[in-house]
């Protein structure tokens, strides 16, 4: 069996990337995570790196500019025969270079209910802070417009009135490492680009 080849971007914990090596453990698991691309020193460098997966920072310091910068991840992410895209908290945009190149092939989650809360950092703050009964998680494509590209996904998490931005965000969490490994599992069974 062939496995699709997935790269992840990150820039924090890496739970969701730690979920989808988990999942590739399963040797009929149809996917499999080949690159993980940091934009800083970040836990889930760690997770790659023990799990013996090639990393690689791309400081944007080191960089002329952010184009340059996203066009050496294209090129990795290429050398490695990256299929599809993962940003799994990574919190730099991506230019249009990138998403151009991996056209209906970069996918992000979000902690929201999109299109609720889209464009921030700090989805689930917002959430509490407006009092909504539910809120969620959502996969969706990237494209040029922040978390407006079509939506594969999403799970609903109930605010529960004792609920923290911790508390919340712990829920929310645990639902997109559901999602994520089940939206990439469906998407190495069907052709890709993404209709984006
Ligand atoms: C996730 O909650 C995701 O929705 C958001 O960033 C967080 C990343 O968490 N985009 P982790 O680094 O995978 O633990």
């Amino acid at each position: 069996m062939s496995r699709l080849r997935v790269g992840v971007l990150v820039s924090g914990r890496g739970s969701n990337l730690q979920a989808l090596i988990e999942a590739a453990k399963d040797p009929l698991y149809p996917a499999r995570v080949v690159m993980v691309c940091a934009n800083r020193e970040c836990p889930a460098l760690e997770i790659a790196k023990k799990a013996g997966i090639s990393r690689q920072v791309f400081r944007l310091a080191a960089f002329p500019d952010r184009k340059a910068r996203d066009w050496e991840m294209v090129r990795k992410l290429r050398q490695h025969g990256v299929e599809l895209v993962v940003c799994a908290g990574y919190d730099a945009i991506l230019e249009r270079a990138f998403t151009r190149e991996f056209e209906g092939r970069v996918i992000n989650i979000h902690p929201s209910l999109l299109p609720e809360f889209a464009g921030t950092m700090d989805a689930v703050r917002m959430a509490l802070n407006a009092g909504v009964a539910e809120t969620g998680c959502t996969i969706h494509v990237v494209t040029k417009d922040v978390d407006q590209g079509p939506i594969l996904a999403q799970r609903r998490v109930e605010v529960r009135p004792d609920d923290t931005v911790e508390s919340l965000r712990e829920r929310i969490q645990a639902e997109e490492h559901g999602l994520l490994t089940e939206v990439v599992r469906r998407l190495a069974g069907q052709p890709l680009p993404l209709p984006s």
